[in-house]
């Protein structure tokens, strides 16, 4: 889709009223939705474009996921083809592009691991949480492992045992009580150590409390640990560099298994293919969505080392194959597209371009915002990037809730879509982006100098001249 879409406001006033009518839409306010709305018509590169006319450089890739950009026709022809071949037949039998893709993931991850493939981020995280739980019980007969250890103001799905797992408060309470499997400990938040300490006197105690952790629920109930190398959804909270060896080696010590999250920080969005490959550490369950197909059409997977896998064989008669099945999994189409989608990405490098950019846009906005007393802290790797907003960097106070979302609306009507932290009071004030990994560095210039004009504008407001 071009740019070029000629705005008819008789469509987009039907669009609106069609939907306000009848649709239910995902955590905005549909009082908001009467008098603002986004009617995205088209997108070429980081740029959407509204049905009105307006284009917007889109820092968010949409929910953190376009990672190749808008507009790549030639996916609609790769689909449009593997359609006429074969749109779909269950994944219990084999299909030619869920191999292929089984196979290009398994040679990323260096030859050693199986993929199960699901919809959505969501579902691969359950699928982990479940092919744990089955794996212990195969491994461990007459013991009762089942629990998750994950963190607080963790983000891992919106379904019941992934919001569990989850440790975001203003996510989960409407929907409480959970099950008592999932077990939380404090994040490398390290801007606002949950343990009010610095690192590195601190001697990453917030690793050293998983190890507590375990041994105070007992190891032999434990399945896994869960964690995503670097927390988005909190604001982009990067971890010292020791924190995911130390978790490992916990994770080593009492034979429980390592399920990361790479839902968001997989496939190039970091600077390295997964984010985990920074850590230089090994998953045991790993969970991708989101960038394996750049959100041209929903595919995920859970991707089980072999070591795990093998705990899946034998006869029939055994009954050890994967417990689970959803209609869509492996479909053919979908992974199609996602074959295609990451030979682009591997073609034209862009986990290099993510790290290269990344540098670039993360220097330009620590010169710029961090002139403003307001900008308590700019962070992130690649192209996931966090600017927390302080009423004033020595007392760290959360810059209000209202300031900051005048923030992003600023954002916004000067023609730039930027996200924002969860995380409650605690840590909601953080502005986030994560553009597709196509950016350029004129459109890295525009989003620094929208920013830049964002804060200052916050600024005047706080002293009284906005
Ligand atoms: C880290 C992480 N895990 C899992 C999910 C869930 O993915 P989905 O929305 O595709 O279910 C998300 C969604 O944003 C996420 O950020």
């Amino acid at each position: 889709m071009s740019l070029t879409n000629s705005p008819d406001p008789e469509v987009r006033a039907r669009v609106v009223k069609q939907d306000l009518d009848s649709v239910l839409h995902p955590l905005v306010q549909h009082r908001a939705l009467e008098t603002s709305q986004l009617v995205i018509t088209g997108g070429q590169g980081s740029t959407i474009v509204d049905a009105d006319g307006t284009t917007y450089l889109d820092a968010m890739a949409g929910l953190w996921c376009v990672n190749i950009g808008y507009g790549r026709v030639e996916l609609a022809q790769v689909a449009a083809e593997q359609m006429q071949q074969v749109a779909y037949y269950p994944h219990t039998a084999m299909n030619l592009p869920a191999a292929q893709l089984g196979e290009q993931i398994n040679s990323l991850m260096g030859g050693d691991y199986h993929t199960y493939f699901v919809n959505s981020g969501s579902e691969a995280n359950e699928a982990g949480f479940k092919i744990a739980r089955q794996f212990v019980k195969h491994e461990y007969p007459g013991e009762f492992r089942f629990k998750t250890i994950s963190r607080y103001y963790a983000y891992h799905g919106t379904t019941l045992s992934t919001l569990a797992a989850g440790g975001m408060g203003d996510r989960k309470g409407k929907f409480e009580p959970y099950s008592g499997a999932f077990v939380h400990v404090p994040a490398p938040t390290c801007y606002r150590c949950p343990m009010g300490l610095e690192y590195p006197s601190c001697g990453v105690a917030c690793a050293k409390a998983i190890e507590t952790t375990i041994l105070g629920e007992g190891p032999q109930t434990v399945a896994e640990v869960l964690v995503e190398p670097i927390m988005s959804g909190v604001g982009v909270a990067v971890p010292p560099d020791e924190y995911h060896p130390m978790v490992e080696a916990i994770c080593r010590k009492y034979d429980v298994l390592l399920h990361v999250d790479e839902v968001i920080n997989g496939f190039g969005r970091t600077g390295k293919m997964f984010g985990h490959q920074h850590y230089n550490i090994s998953p045991d369950i790993m969970a991708v969505a989101k960038g394996i197909v750049s959100a041209y059409l929903p595919i995920a997977a859970t991707v089980v080392k072999n070591s795990v896998f093998q705990s899946f064989l034998g006869e029939v008669a055994d009954e050890r194959q994967v417990m689970q099945v959803n209609t869509y999994g492996g479909h053919p189409v979908a992974a199609a597209v996602a074959v295609r989608n990451i030979e682009i990405m591997l073609e034209e490098k862009l986990p290099e371009r993510a790290a290269e950019m990344g540098g670039y846009l993360m220097a330009g906005l620590k010169d710029r915002l961090m002139r403003h007393g307001i900008c308590g802290e700019v962070r992130g790797k690649g192209l996931l990037i966090g600017i927390e907003l302080v009423t004033d960097r020595e007392s760290k106070t959360q810059l209000g809730s209202a300031l900051v979302q005048g923030v992003v609306n600023f954002c916004r009507s000067n023609g730039v879509i930027v996200g924002r932290s969860g995380g409650g009071a605690r840590h909601s004030n953080t502005i986030v982006l994560s553009p597709p990994l196509v950016i350029t560095r004129s459109e890295c210039d525009t989003l620094i100098e929208v920013l830049d004009r964002a804060l200052q504008m916050t600024v005047d407001k706080m002293a009284g001249r906005g």
